[in-house]
This record gives C-alpha cells, sequence and structure tokens, in this order.
C-alpha cells in the first residue's frame, strides 16, 4: 500500500425521516439559500420536509439548476447570495445540484475575475461558504466528496474543480428519496457509481488487501442490489444498499493508498460536453474500450476483478481478464444501458479526434494510472467505443 492522508470532515445522517433533523445541523442564525433542480423535489414532498424542517430560518430559494449544472445559471445564483447576503448553502438535489451547490461556496469567495477561472485554472478551494446537502438521487458520491464537475453550454465545455474547503458540513441520506426517481435516473446511479469503484480499482496490484477487498464488496453489493432497486424502488433494504455503496464508491476511501485512473471520466465529461449523454452513459461507452486498450497494464487486476466479483474460475489470467471485461459490458445492458457511442448519436464521426485536440489544447498529455495515455491514445480508446 502506498503512503496516504485521509480525512473527510462530511457528517451523514443516514435513513428514514433524517431530513427533520437539518435543523441541528445549520447555525439558527443562518440566512440560507435552497438550492434545488428542476422540480422534481415538489412533486415527492421532499421539498415540502425541508422547508418544514427550516421553517425557523430565514430562507431563500433558488431552483432550475439543470441537470449538467450550467455556469450561466449558477451565475444568477451567485448574484443571489450576493445580494441577500447569503451565509450558508443547502442542496437539494442529485449530483447536479449538489455540484452547483458546491461551485456557488468555492465562487461566493472567490477574490479573482471570472469564476470560470476556477475551473480552467485548477484553483484549489481551500475554503469555501459552508454548506449541507439533502442527497434526491443516489449516484455520484458529491454529498460525501469536494468536488464537482460544472457544464458550460457556451463553450460545451464540462470541467472539474475541488478542494478540502468543498465538502458538505452535513448530507441527509434517505434512501426513500428513490421512490420517485425514473428509472432510467436509477440504472445512471448505479453505472456511475459502479464505474467510480472502477476507476480506482482497475489499475495494477499494490497489495492493498483491504483496499481491493472494499471495493470488490461495492461492486458485488451494486450487482446484487440493482435488479430489485430498478423494479420495487419501494424496498427498504435496497434502498439502503444502493445509497450507502454510491455514497461509499467516491467519498475517498477506497482510492487512498492505491493508484487511481479517471481517464474514463476525463474522456466521458467530453462527451456529455458534446452530445448531452447522461454523464453515466458515457462511461458505459467508454470503459470496456479503455480496458480493453490497455489490456496489457490492467490484466492482473481485471482477471482478480473477474474472479472475485463474477465469480469467472475457468481460463488463463488472459483469459479471465478478458472475461472481466464482458462481464463488465453485459452488466451495463442488463440495466438497459446502450455501451456504443453510435447507439446516442448520429453525429459521432470526428468525435475522437475532436476530444483528442481538446486534451492536447489543455495540456492533458498523461491520463491513466501511469500517466502515460496521450491524446494519441485518447483517439483510439474513442475510436474503438463507435
Ligand atoms: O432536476 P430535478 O427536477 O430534481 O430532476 C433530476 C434530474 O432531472 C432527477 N431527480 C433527482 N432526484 C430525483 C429525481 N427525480 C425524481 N425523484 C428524485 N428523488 O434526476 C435527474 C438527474 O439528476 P442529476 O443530479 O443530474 O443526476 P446525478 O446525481 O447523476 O448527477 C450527475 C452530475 O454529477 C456529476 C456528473 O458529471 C453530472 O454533472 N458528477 C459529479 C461527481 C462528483 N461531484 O463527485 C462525480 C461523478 O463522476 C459525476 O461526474
Ligand atoms: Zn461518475
Amino acid at each position: 500500500m502506498k503512503n496516504f492522508e485521509y480525512q473527510n470532515p462530511t457528517k451523514i445522517l443516514f435513513g428514514k425521516d433524517q431530513i427533520e433533523s437539518i435543523g441541528n445541523e445549520i447555525p439558527k442564525n443562518a440566512k440560507v439559500l435552497l438550492l434545488f433542480g428542476g422540480g422534481s423535489i415538489k412533486k415527492n414532498g421532499i421539498y415540502d420536509q425541508v422547508t418544514s424542517a427550516l421553517k425557523e430560518y430565514d430562507v431563500v430559494e433558488f431552483g432550475g439548476i439543470p441537470a449538467n449544472p450550467e455556469y450561466a445559471v449558477l451565475m444568477e445564483a451567485l448574484s443571489v447570495i450576493k445580494e441577500q447576503k447569503i451565509t450558508y448553502l443547502l442542496a437539494v438535489g442529485g449530483g447536479s445540484v449538489i455540484d452547483g451547490t458546491k461551485f456557488l461556496a468555492s465562487a461566493a469567495l472567490y477574490k479573482g475575475e471570472a469564476p470560470w477561472n476556477i475551473l480552467t485554472q485548477n484553483i484549489r478551494t481551500t475554503e469555501g461558504m459552508p454548506f449541507g446537502t439533502v442527497l434526491t438521487l443516489p449516484a455520484t458520491g458529491s454529498e460525501m466528496n469536494s468536488g464537482a464537475v460544472i457544464t458550460r453550454a457556451e463553450t460545451k465545455e464540462k470541467l472539474a474543480m475541488g478542494g478540502p474547503g468543498l465538502f458538505p458540513q452535513f448530507s441527509v441520506l434517505d434512501p426513500t428519496v428513490i421512490h420517485s426517481i425514473p428509472k432510467r435516473q436509477l440504472v445512471n446511479g448505479v453505472t456511475d457509481a459502479f464505474n467510480h469503484v472502477l476507476e480506482q480499482y482497475m489499475t495494477y496490484p499494490v497489495n492493498a488487501l483491504l483496499q481491493d477487498r472494499i471495493a470488490e464488496s461495492i461492486l458485488q453489493t451494486l450487482i446484487e442490489i440493482a435488479p430489485t432497486v430498478i423494479n420495487n424502488p419501494k424496498d427498504y433494504k435496497a434502498a439502503a444498499d444502493f445509497m450507502w455503496s454510491c455514497t461509499m464508491a467516491l467519498n475517498g476511501l477506497i482510492q487512498k493508498g492505491v493508484p487511481t485512473d479517471w481517464a474514463v471520466h476525463a474522456i466521458g465529461h467530453e462527451l456529455t460536453a458534446l452530445f448531452g449523454i447522461d454523464h453515466a452513459r458515457t462511461l458505459a461507452v467508454i470503459a470496456p474500450s479503455h480496458y480493453t486498450y490497455n489490456f496489457e497494464t490492467k490484466k492482473e487486476k481485471l482477471a482478480q476483478y473477474a474472479e472475485r466479483v463474477w465469480n469467472v474460475t475457468e481460463g488463463t489470467l488472459e483469459e479471465k481478464a478478458k472475461a472481466g471485461i464482458a462481464k463488465t459490458e453485459a452488466f451495463f445492458k442488463s440495466l438497459d444501458i446502450d455501451t456504443k457511442l453510435s447507439d446516442y448519436t448520429k453525429d459521432y464521426k470526428g468525435t475522437a479526434q475532436e476530444i483528442s485536440k481538446r486534451f492536447t489544447d489543455r495540456g492533458w498529455n498523461g491520463l491513466g494510472e501511469h500517466q502515460n495515455l496521450t491524446p494519441a491514445d485518447v483517439e483510439k480508446i474513442v475510436e474503438m467505443a463507435y
């Protein structure tokens, strides 16, 4: 295992009726901005629960943060924060609302010129405006990590930001919120979390036995609960395991002491920026090609994954490793998630070159756990995913 430091300050309030407790977490004299998305929380009762828990507070609302949180919309929210002298942010939503709130937490205290520079210049946020979250969609892990991904339609860009000042102070994880989630978003959630684990696992062995087994157990849990969650989101047991697995997949724990990859996400974000494909689906498109292209450097972990997660017992190491990739793609397909770019758009020709050029322009010359995947390699991986 490699050396590491680990600190995660986010307090988790897990379980039924925990939304009632948010008043215990937010300072009584705070002026709160309640941030939400396109309105699902008004239909499923979550908005009522949150406003009832906040009835003693001075609250301003900002709704309409879209999936793939848009910079232009967030800049409107930033004006509200300044005009209304907001002191505390509360995100009620999925990864998009939470990420948008993280951007605002950073931008509200940012002293530079355009807040977009936080994303383009990789400015780490060491101090942000305090915020909490009520998670409505298990998927991203944003509720317990310090990263965010922000979209700018004007330039078709989707860029990441983060820093130790962007952990939520608290997050409410009430598994009953999944009752109203459409099937498309449930399968996205399973697929995103599954790929988060793979990005931190499918590298090369470093004798991190516990880290490997925690990662494998999250994958096994997701595989086990997926059919129940999709067919019966009211099954509380499955919903609880789903929600906690998604959080554990990206709260920083399983990446400690091990190499991590994240090339699938870097490439996938471009597919969302260019074509608007749901985040999780871009990962299902890129991951099989990425693992096939990088087979030689990843085959030990691929074989271990095939054995331990998918019970592949027959064959050589190479055969097991190949079976691991095939099982992964079959799993995405079993969730009704397409795994080729051409399944999502007819305009895919030239995409590989465009993404490769963007990476060159940004100086992203070495992706992956060995930091040796060049824009030319990225071009080949995307072509394989057509
Ligand atoms: O906007 P509303 O009306 O709330 O509807 C949302 C949205 O349309 C709906 N939804 C959420 N909770 C619901 C619900 N509908 C019914 N009932 C509920 N309880 O679901 C739709 C999708 O929501 P969104 O927040 O966009 O989904 P998700 O949580 O998958 O977040 C995706 C975003 O997170 C980023 C992605 O790139 C993408 O922008 N990611 C953030 C990460 C992080 N911060 O660590 C890591 C991830 O890899 C990812 O990149
Ligand atoms: Zn993701």
